[in-house]
């Protein structure tokens, strides 16, 4: 084969190669939420646990709105996790609900909270391939506590899936 030939060949291939990391990528992108966060309270507007939106019934009306504009698509509308793969939400730190004593329930919750917040800022990527997107940058602190109220308060029915 002619050199040329050659060349135009592999430049065609590394084209292709490029072309569908991009469909990849597109499938994985995000969509910052659209959502008035002025309303909540300037105290939260902090990374540190616990969420001090716990239980606040306009951050979880807000989280909801930004949860199906952003999250739904792989986490299912309003986090029944119908969507498989992506994992139930509603279920994380449920099990701290049953500690009696209130400053183990606290830390329990904590722990939760730090998971959400690491997993949310962070993303989840295995071995190069990139699960979900990290949302630091895109969500803000008080944005990413009212998910998390929104997913805490979230009736964790038995999921849809099978
Ligand atoms: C492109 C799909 C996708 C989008 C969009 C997405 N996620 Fe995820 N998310 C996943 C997948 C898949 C996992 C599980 C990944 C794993 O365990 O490796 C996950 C895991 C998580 C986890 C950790 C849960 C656990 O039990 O391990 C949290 C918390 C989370 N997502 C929150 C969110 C929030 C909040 C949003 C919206 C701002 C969001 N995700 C948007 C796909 C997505």
């Amino acid at each position: 084969m002619h050199r040329a030939t050659h060349r135009t060949l592999l430049l065609l291939c590394a084209g292709l190669a490029l072309a569908a990391a991009g469909t990849g990528a597109h499938a994985i992108e995000r969509i910052a939420p659209q959502v008035d966060t002025s309303a909540l309270p300037a105290q939260a507007r902090t990374w540190a646990e616990p969420n001090p939106l716990r239980g606040n019934t306009q951050a979880i009306a807000i989280g909801q709105s930004a949860f199906n504009q952003s999250c739904a698509r792989c986490h299912g509308t309003d986090a029944n996790g119908s969507r498989s793969p992506a994992p139930d939400l509603r279920r994380m730190g449920k099990v701290c609900l049953r500690i009696e004593d209130a400053a183990l329930r606290q830390r329990c919750q904590g722990d939760a909270d730090t998971f959400f917040i690491k997993s949310l800022r962070w993303g989840k990527q295995k071995f190069g391939i990139v699960h979900m997107p990290p949302w630091d940058g895109v969500i803000a602190p008080e944005l990413a506590w009212a998910l998390r109220s929104f997913v805490e308060a979230a009736p964790a029915q038995p999921s849809a899936r099978p």
